[in-house]
């Protein structure tokens, strides 16, 4: 236990050196529901940050059906598979993006992504503590669903950003994901960005609903990050493998994406911040390196 605190430590404080001000944070950026614009929110919101100043880096954590490569445009060399495998080490492994943005690809089609097992997910994880030094943001761009990569991503980070639209399964599924986040792996407060969402409403509805489930049945909060209207320059940037907050800047989503950006780098510091080795330690290392 003493070893495994010592190696925790150790890394945060690597991590935090850097960082005496405003410590780094790990950003996981999910929602339950596929195509609700959790990649295309992740990578402009990562080109926003960097716009301001801050030194970001998006992961892509969709394992089985990566594809931030595709909405940049870009062609990784390397990806999270040639990290397992030993081929790259993490610090060679980020491509510079738009504005500075860095991006760690995984790869799409591969089967064995889509079957890593407890060692290999941790060791992702892991990998980046050892980042030197550390970017002020990782942004993880987390795929749909309910697999154990996603929550492994989404507990492992210092905030969960959940993306929903006016849409009853996209609720549901946003409820769903917090629910077993919640129970299962501890997360006890969430972002919520509403996203595709008419000109005429902010998002509060979605907001007031998933905020009086979740404080009723599992006793979280939730937090209105934000509010992206539906925009058809987002579906055009998509088309085109160009970031929207580039060359769209006056768009209402790029608009929209920019206040995001502000009222991410106002979110409180917290006291456990830049930890993402906290859920590996937590659930499954305590033991071997007891
Ligand atoms: N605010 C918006 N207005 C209009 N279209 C949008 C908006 N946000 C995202 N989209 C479009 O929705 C589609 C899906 O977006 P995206 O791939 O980012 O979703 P996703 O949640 O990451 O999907 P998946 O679950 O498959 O990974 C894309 O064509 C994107 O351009
Ligand atoms: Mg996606």
């Amino acid at each position: 236990m003493d070893q495994a605190h010592g190696l925790k430590q150790l890394l945060l404080e690597r991590r935090l050196g850097a960082h005496a001000e405003r410590p780094p944070r790990v950003i996981a950026i999910g929602g339950g529901k596929g195509g609700i614009g959790k990649t295309s929110i992740t990578v402009n919101l990562g080109i926003a940050l960097s716009q301001r100043g801050r030194r970001v880096m998006v992961l892509d954590a969709d394992l089985g059906l990566a594809n931030v490569d595709v909405l940049l445009g870009l062609n990784p060399r390397w990806t999270l598979l040639d990290l397992l495998d030993g081929r790259c080490p993490i610090e060679d492994l980020a491509v510079a993006g738009p504005e500075g943005l860095e991006v760690i690809f995984s790869c799409s089609g591969n089967r064995r992504m889509t079957h890593l097992d407890i060692t290999e997910r941790a060791a992702i994880v892991r990998a980046f503590d050892e980042l030197d030094p550390w970017p002020d943001y990782l942004l993880v761009d987390v795929a749909a669903g309910l697999s154990d990569d996603v929550l492994m991503f989404c507990a492992a980070a210092d905030e969960v950003i959940m993306v929903a639209c006016d849409d009853p399964s996209s609720m549901t599924d946003a409820y769903a994901t917090m629910k077993i986040l919640t129970m299962d792996c501890g997360v006890k407060d969430f972002q919520l960005l509403t996203n595709m969402m008419p000109p005429t409403s902010d998002g509060s509805r979605i907001h007031e609903r998933l905020l009086r489930v979740s404080s009723s049945y599992l006793n979280t909060s939730v937090n209105h990050l934000g509010n992206i209207p539906m925009d058809d320059y987002m579906r055009r940037a998509a088309r085109s493998q160009k970031p929207l907050i580039c060359d769209w800047p006056g768009s209402p989503a790029a608009l929209a994406i920019r206040a995001l950006a502000e009222a991410v780098e106002r979110l409180p510091t917290r006291s456990d911040m830049g930890r993402p080795i906290r859920f590996f330690l937590r659930q499954h290392a305590m033991g071997s390196f007891a």
